[in-house]
């Protein structure tokens, strides 16, 4: 893995299998889709205002930073959810 995010004690517990822009990915039972995200990427999303990309900046559900969308058309703050098995996030082009 090499993203944004380190895991700095290995967490016990199921594995979680999702992809980003179609290709697949790993998280934990119980991690942030922030999290989930971070650890295989620099960024979650392509900036909708202008070039560059958005990462999350509060981490608690504050500043609206986080904003990521799924292949089935949901819109999700990736730090107040729970990543969920088979989750497809799109960041566009985001960090690829
Ligand atoms: S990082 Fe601020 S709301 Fe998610």
């Amino acid at each position: 893995m090499s993203g944004l995010f380190r895991r700095l004690a290995t967490r016990p517990g199921a594995t979680v299998p999702f992809t980003i822009d179609g290709v697949q990915a790993e998280a934990r039972v119980g991690d942030l889709l922030i999290s989930a995200i971070l650890l295989h990427r620099h960024a979650l999303r392509r900036f909708e205002f202008g070039p560059g990309e958005r990462a999350g900046y509060c981490l608690m559900g504050a500043c609206q930073d986080c904003w990521v969308g799924l292949a089935d058309g949901r819109r999700l703050r990736a730090c107040t959810t729970l990543i969920e098995s088979g989750m497809a996030v799109v960041t566009g082009g985001a960090d690829a």
